[in-house]
């Protein structure tokens, strides 16, 4: 036995020497932890039990005979974040680049079965070379066997990435299926072909971190949802992130004690909408004084900044935040911001997390590069979010919900809940110099003075539709209420809904806009 247990206590300490201390050196060097220093941050202390340590690969091609790691360049298990049960993988690219194999696809398999099992997120730490050359077709049928779990299991759990280091190839579907990607500045990579191929087919150079790093992602594709400075407080984002999100869906978020009075109210917000109604505020500022003090977490933060999406609390309750920024296009939709917003609302939906939308929209963004690049399909999806999302829906019009964006964001037609308009409000079918010249086209051409005539309906118009009262006569709106008087109104609708139940009728599935 003693023999037994010595032979069991090598194994182990092989497994856990990854590849060898040069390579965690090189590692260091980089900037870069090793996948077990990242879980041992990422996890409550002694909480990890490891499943697979031992397993490796059986390939004798390329002397990879001489290259058996035991665990072959991942780490799987279960472990705990705050008090929380969680499944994880950290691939080791201390072990050959960390390359996908096929021992690598059913390790990571076979913790997605028992996280999808067991109704609990699943984590994955990325830090890999791709698919294992020396493996050919092999290691591309592994990644087979993970994206379809990783599909299985979307809307079911949650599933975050971590990009720690290189993601290559193939690699970078399976975050890009997962609900949440966080990558490191200046550390890590995502793309599909990397800087050789791309000159060697186009002639083009460019570097890794211009290709795919964390700004890249964050700022341009919208690839990631979340960049962090180093690893350590990508890995805090991870943690803050599932604060807001429940085991899976079945379960509600978690309620955490609330630290902010419910009846707050703050009389800044009365006097946050400029009286030049063309003038930008900053909704960020409105979202801080209404929910929970300190808990908005925006997601996509870089990305489509005309859309802030955002997880917070209300009375200590996860809410989900649309909400258009007039800061940034004046707050329109566009295409990126039309893939964000519906992104966030079928997020929220699938983790039952109610939705609150703060609507300041002149509408769709107008022009020929948008019409060519599918607004109308890309907007689509924010219709079709909406009126699929089953759980609470709570709009507040703070300003703008002129055409399009009034009834994408706010009608009840489309299942809001509860509408609530700031006296602020404008809601029209089109804004009022367009509008004025439409109607009033002839008599503004007929007039002797064309520009003071068109001033005349324009300040009409204007008059009978710029104000939340026409919509609220013909209950469009529920109740127009004062600006600071949104949090008490929001936390006692939301305690109202908590118990909605609302089902869509059954099908294998519709078509979304895609
Ligand atoms: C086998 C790999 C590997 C891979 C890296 N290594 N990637 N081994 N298969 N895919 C090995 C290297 O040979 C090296 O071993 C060790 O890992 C460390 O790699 P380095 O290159 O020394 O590290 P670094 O300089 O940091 O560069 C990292 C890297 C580079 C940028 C990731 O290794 C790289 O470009 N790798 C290939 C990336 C790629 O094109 N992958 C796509 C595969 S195709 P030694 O022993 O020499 O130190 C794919 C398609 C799948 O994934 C499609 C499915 C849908």
């Amino acid at each position: 036995m003693t023999q037994r247990l010595d032979t069991l206590r090598q194994m182990r300490e092989q497994a856990l020497a990854g590849g060898g201390p040069k390579r965690i050196d090189a590692q260091h060097a980089k900037g870069k932890m090793t996948a077990r220093e990242r879980l041992s941050f990422l996890l409550d202390e002694a909480s990890f039990q490891e499943l697979g340590a031992l397993a490796t690969h059986h390939n004798t091609d390329f002397g990879m005979a001489d290259q058996r790691f035991p665990g072959d360049g991942v780490i799987t298990g279960f472990g705990k974040i705050n008090g929380r049960r969680v499944a994880v993988f950290a691939q080791d690219f201390t072990v050959l680049g960390g390359s996908f194999s096929e021992v690598q696809a059913q390790k990571i398999s076979r913790i997605q079965d028992l996280a999808l099992e067991s109704g609990i997120p699943l984590i994955g730490l990325n830090d890999s070379g791709g698919a294992r050359v020396q493996e050919g077709v092999r290691s591309l049928a592994a990644y087979g066997e993970v994206f379809y779990r990783n599909v299985a299991a979307s809307g079911v759990i949650p599933q975050i990435s971590l990009i720690l280091g290189p993601c290559a190839g193939g690699a970078v579907y399976s975050p890009a299926l997962t609900d949440f990607t966080v990558m490191v500045e200046t550390t890590s990579n995502m793309f599909l072909t990397g800087p050789e191929i791309i000159k060697a087919v186009t002639g083009e150079e460019v570097s890794s971190e211009d290709l795919g790093g964390a700004f890249v992602h964050n700022a341009r594709s919208g690839v990631a949802q979340f960049n962090a400075a180093n690893e350590q407080a990508a890995i805090e984002k991870c943690k803050l992130l599932l604060s807001y999100l429940p085991q899976n869906n079945t379960e509600d978020p978690p309620q955490v004690v609330p630290h902010d009075s419910p009846d707050r109210m703050d009389e800044a917000l009365n006097s946050i909408i400029p009286e030049d109604d063309t003038a930008a505020y900053d909704m960020r500022d409105v979202l801080d004084a209404i929910f929970d003090a300190g808990s908005v977490m925006q997601v996509h933060e870089q990305w489509a900044g005309n859309a802030i999406c955002a997880f917070a609390r209300l009375d200590g309750h996860a809410a989900g935040i649309i909400a258009n920024q007039p800061t940034v296009m004046s707050g329109c939709l566009d295409i990126d911001s039309s893939d964000k917003v519906s992104r966030h609302i079928r997020i929220c939906d699938m983790f039952n997390i109610p939705i609150v939308t703060f609507v300041d929209c002149p509408g769709y963004l107008p022009g020929v590069q948008q019409e060519y690049a599918g607004v109308i399909r890309h907007g689509a999806k924010v219709i079709y979010s909406y009126c699929q999302a089953t759980v609470p829906k709570l709009c507040v019009v703070t300003r703008k919900a002129i055409g399009g964006s009034y009834v994408a964001l706010s009608s009840k037609q489309m299942g809001n809940d509860v509408a609530f308009a700031w006296p602020t409000a404008q809601i029209a079918v089109m804004g009022a110099e367009g509008a004025a010249r439409l109607l009033n086209r002839r008599e503004i051409a007929a007039a002797e003075d064309p520009k003071t005539v068109e001033q005349k309906f324009i300040d009409e118009y204007r008059e009978k539709f710029f104000n939340p009262y026409r919509a609220a006569d013909v209950g469009q709106i529920d109740e127009v209420i004062e600006p600071c008087e949104t949090r008490p109104r929001l936390i006692r609708a939301l305690e109202v809904l908590r118990t909605k139940v609302q089902t869509n009728i059954p099908k294998k599935h519709g078509l979304f806009p895609v």
